[in-house]
Parts: C-alpha cells; structure tokens; sequence
C-alpha cells in the first residue's frame, strides 16, 4: 500500500474544514491505534523528546486538558501547561491574546501552541502572530475539531465504517460546539450518513450551518427524541451550556430549558443492540447515571479515544 502524505506536518490545526479527504483520517486513525497500543503495553515511544508543547487554556476543562498534557508527555516532549490563563495570566491585566502568543513563542520556544478560549476566532487569532503551529482545544460556541476526531474516531473503533451512519445528535446545539465539528466532519465523510438534530427551538443548530450541512448529507431536525432512538446508530447527548446564558443574563431560560431531555435507563432500552451512546462531557444530568452499565453506554470509553487521537496529532504536527 503507498504510504499517506502527512498533511499535518508544520501546520496549525484549529478547523474542522482542514480535514477534507478521507485519507487525512486514515492516517491519523492508524496513528492512533498505534499509539493505543504503546499506551495499553507499557511501551515506550518518545519521537517529541526535545520538543516543547505550551498548553493554554482559557476555560475550564478536564478531558480536553489532561489529554493534551499526557498525550505531549507520553511522546517524550517537554510542556508548559497553565490552566488558569483567564485569571492568572497578565490577560487580567488587559493583555491582548496576540500579545499572550507572541509572548509564550518568546518565553517557551514552543513547537505547539494548543488553546482553548471563549473566542470564536481564538484560534485564527493566534494562529495568525504564532510562530509555532497552534491547535484548537475549543474555540468558543464555534469549534472542537480535535473532538470530533476523537468521537469519530470512537464510532469507527465501533462500527469500521464512516458512512451510513445514522447520527441523533442532543441537547445544546446552539451553544455547544462538539456537535458542530462533528457534524461537518460526518458531513465530509459521507453524503449516506444522516444526522438528526433534536434541542428545543431556543438551543437549535445555527440556520448558516444546516444550510452548509444541507448541501452534503440528510438533515433533520426535531424537538423529541424518542422517535429517534430505534433506528439511531449513535445517540450523541450533550448538556445545555449554562455558562453562555449567564453571559447573555438569561439564566431564567437556563433554568427552564437545563432539562429538557433525559436519557433514562428505558428510554436506552428501546435502542439497537449495536448503537452507542456518546457524550464529550461533562453531564449536568441528561445521562442517568442508571444508564452507565448499560454495554451501549460509550462515553467514558470515547474519552480513551481523545489520548490517542491527540498522541497521533502531535506526532504528526511536530514531525514530518
Ligand atoms: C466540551 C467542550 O468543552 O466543548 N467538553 C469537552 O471538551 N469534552 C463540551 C462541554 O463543555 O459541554
């Protein structure tokens, strides 16, 4: 087999649009189920050593940010990781994020910057005063790129294919940006995949991204989900996005929309045997956790995915 061109090499990686051929995926899925299985052996693979990856993050974060730092350390680079740029960094004293880049460049002689910041444009932000690639850990309402290559990457584990798959996709589609790369990026995949967006009115998917998402595949967008779980492959909850509201001052709406959809243990029962249900997480209480023993239940196992998925990234970034 010709060995795949590494697009990735030098380059900063902050859309999901900049992953446009199926081979792109290939090579980061076999890259990454080479680095599942250095990590389930024990063993030791270390082509960063000497490099050095900045990990700044903006806004809270668990998964995103703990992956990214092991996933740096396991391929022996060296990191500076702060948590905490909103309120330890000089960006309290009024420092623009351009001025934040260009003095992490100088500071840490980084090879990767990886960011996530409230901004929509952060990344381009960045990516436009970097000297070193920078990677999008979450770009505001707008995007996750590396998310929805750690949740494809986790149906594919599942179902080895990438199209005709039937995608319910819940919750906060407004706000959240998970289920917006994923989208396009299933969209990019195959025009017999289908997604149905289920969220109340108020928290529905933007008109300019089903337009955009239109034009690829089936879309159809509803307000109720137990019509939809028969005949879902994959059942994608996410939670309503409190933080905006309370940006926007429209907690009473937070509070009036929070739970509008639960999955319950017999609402899964109604599933195939072979879907999954995923989540990028945290849950604020639209997963019952009477779910979680469930075999269909995969959000905890999708998170494995966001290690590997960011090992072969980094790889691919920093060497040719
Ligand atoms: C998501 C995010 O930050 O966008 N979390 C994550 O990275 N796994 C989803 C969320 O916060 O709801």
């Amino acid at each position: 087999m010709p060995k795949i061109k590494n697009t990735f090499f030098n380059q900063s990686f902050i859309s999901i649009n900049q992953i446009s051929s199926l081979s792109q995926i290939t090579y980061l899925f076999k890259k990454a189920d080479h680095m599942k299985s250095v990590v389930e052996n024990g063993k030791i693979y270390e082509p960063l050593r000497g490099k050095l990856v900045s990990i700044l993050f903006y806004q809270p974060s668990t998964r995103t940010f703990t992956s990214f730092v092991t996933a740096a350390k396991r391929l022996g680079a060296y990191v500076v990781d702060i948590h905490g740029m909103g309120q330890y960094s000089s960006a309290v004293k009024g420092e623009t994020l351009e001025d934040s880049i260009k003095t992490i460049n100088q500071t840490t002689a980084a090879n990767a910057i990886v960011l996530r910041h409230p901004d929509d444009s952060s990344s381009a932000v960045a990516k436009s005063v970097s000297r070193a690639p920078v990677i999008n850990g979450g770009s505001g309402k707008a995007e996750h790129p590396t998310q929805a290559l750690l949740d494809l990457y986790t149906i594919y584990s599942k179902f080895k294919r990438l199209d005709n798959l039937n995608v319910v996709m819940v919750g906060d589609l407004k706000y959240g940006r998970t289920v917006k790369s994923l989208a396009l990026l299933l969209a990019m995949c195959g025009k017999n995949n289908k997604i149905t967006f289920v969220s109340p009115k108020e928290l529905a998917t933007p008109k300019t991204l089903i337009k955009e998402l239109s034009k690829r595949l089936t879309i159809v967008e509803k307000t109720e989900f137990n019509s939809s779980l028969k005949t879902a492959d994959v059942l994608y909850m996410t939670r309503v996005q409190k933080e905006w509201f309370e940006k926007e001052g429209k907690l009473e709406e937070y509070e009036q929309l929070k739970l509008k959809y639960i999955l319950t243990r017999h609402m899964v029962s109604q599933m195939s045997k072979k879907s999954i249900i995923m989540h990028p997480l945290p849950r604020v209480g639209e997963i019952m956790q009477e779910v979680d023993d469930d075999p269909r239940a995969y959000y905890f196992k999708q998170m494995r995915s966001g290690l590997y998925i960011r090992m072969a990234l980094l790889e691919s970034i920093l060497t040719p």
